[in-house]
């Protein structure tokens, strides 16, 4: 069947406003809300392994690679297992130290990034297990892996990826509950609450959405400048990654992602009247810490975007603008917090009249080393 865009413009817009659809498709039959059940077949078949493993690494490129870091934080925390993410390209030319005992969950949306590809032959060479998430059904790495799961966002057209992010990540916590409940490495009531608030996670995504005008305006106070900075603490790090990394790739702006609190090393330097700094500061992750970055930003007139929980006041006093978005647990959060960020990027890239879906030099999937 063709894809159409539909009454949108850029494919980029439709998938984003996808995502509550992509994110219940990708728990169907997976995660069965009133048992408190996750079922992912290749964990099943599987379930030694997973429990005896020693590490994982976690392998990818671009956006995917971010979702590789959401990864860490969630399988380290509810599984107890350690975890390491690699760029694919590296990984794979630095003779890792790697054998039975070790899990490797290569991630990838089209399936056919060669890096990604490479990596998961050597790993397999070297005896590791190797665990795929792929959204394409057939791809050549769904069909290399020793196991795996499909993310089910359909189609993603847009070069910029954003349902396919999710998708990914919603996989990923699926992984971390499952793993973790048979390693009894997580109290069954978190398991519960965990299992429940993952249910919640797509009607909250369709909350953040309706942010789009609010988002819109914003951007248009912004479109015109040459940098931005975006900053995140804990799990929400990786997502400042992927927020500057979405402007970088359609607007053309500089962007750079950090931790927060690695503004101090370097990154507060740059901050002046004309440094815009996206900030993930919603009320759990440190909220006071970042509520003193906040400060620092503004005390050097620094112009502050935040992502809030709806109701916060703290930020909401200090920030030049704030985009509310619901709660979530904190472990969740970035299947929440990623939304603002895409639209802000697509609203920016658009209004600076860019080819949204077909930006420059960049292509859908990277088939060449
Ligand atoms: C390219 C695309 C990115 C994507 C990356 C990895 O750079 O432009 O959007 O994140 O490849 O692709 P994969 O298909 O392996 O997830």
């Amino acid at each position: 069947n063709k894809i159409e865009k539909g009454k949108y413009k850029y494919f980029m817009l439709k998938e984003v406003y996808e995502q509550s659809k992509t994110i219940s498709d990708t728990l169907r039959g997976r995660l069965l809300i009133p048992e408190k059940i996750i079922c992912i077949d290749g964990i099943e078949s599987h379930k030694e392994i997973f429990v005896n493993a020693e590490s994982i690494t976690i392998v990818a490129c671009g956006t995917s690679w971010h979702a590789s870091l959401i990864g860490e934080y969630l399988l380290e925390e509810l599984t107890r297992i350690r975890v390491e993410v690699e760029y694919a390209s590296e990984f794979r030319y630095r003779n890792p130290v790697i054998g039975k005992k070790n899990i490797i969950i290569v991630i990838s949306q089209s399936g056919e990034t060669a890096d990604t590809l490479a990596a998961l032959k050597l790993a397999k060479k070297k005896g590791a297990f190797v665990f795929g998430i792929c959204n394409v059904v057939g791809s050549t790495i769904a069909r290399s892996v020793d196991a795996g799961a499909y993310t089910h966002a359909g189609p993603e057209i847009s070069v910029a990826s954003t349902k396919a992010f999710t998708a990914q990540i919603t996989v990923l916590v699926l992984l971390a509950l499952i793993i973790g409940k048979y390693r009894y490495a997580i109290d069954d009531n978190r398991y519960k609450f965990l299992c429940e608030e993952l249910g919640a996670i797509p009607e909250k995504v369709n909350y953040v959405l309706k942010m789009n005008d609010t988002i819109k305006k914003i951007s248009q106070l912004y479109h015109n400048v040459n940098n931005f900075i975006y900053l995140g603490r804990g799990i929400n790090f990786p997502v400042a990654l992927e927020g500057a990394l979405k402007l970088k790739e359609i607007s053309y702006i500089h962007a750079e992602g950090y931790p927060a609190a690695e503004m101090k090393h370097g990154p507060i330097a740059l901050i002046d009247e004309n440094m815009p700094v996206v900030i993930i500061a919603t009320k759990k992750g440190c909220y006071d810490k970042i509520i003193g970055n906040i400060q620092e930003i503004k005390a050097r007139k620094g112009k502050v975007i935040a992502i809030v929980n709806k109701g916060d006041i703290q930020v909401n006093l200090l920030a030049d603008h704030v985009i509310e978005i619901p709660n979530t647990d904190e472990i969740l959060s970035p299947l929440i917090t990623v939304i603002p960020l895409q639209l802000f990027a697509y609203q920016i890239a658009f209004s600076r009249g860019k080819n949204v879906d077909q930006p420059r030099n960049l292509a859908k999937s990277v088939t060449v080393e």
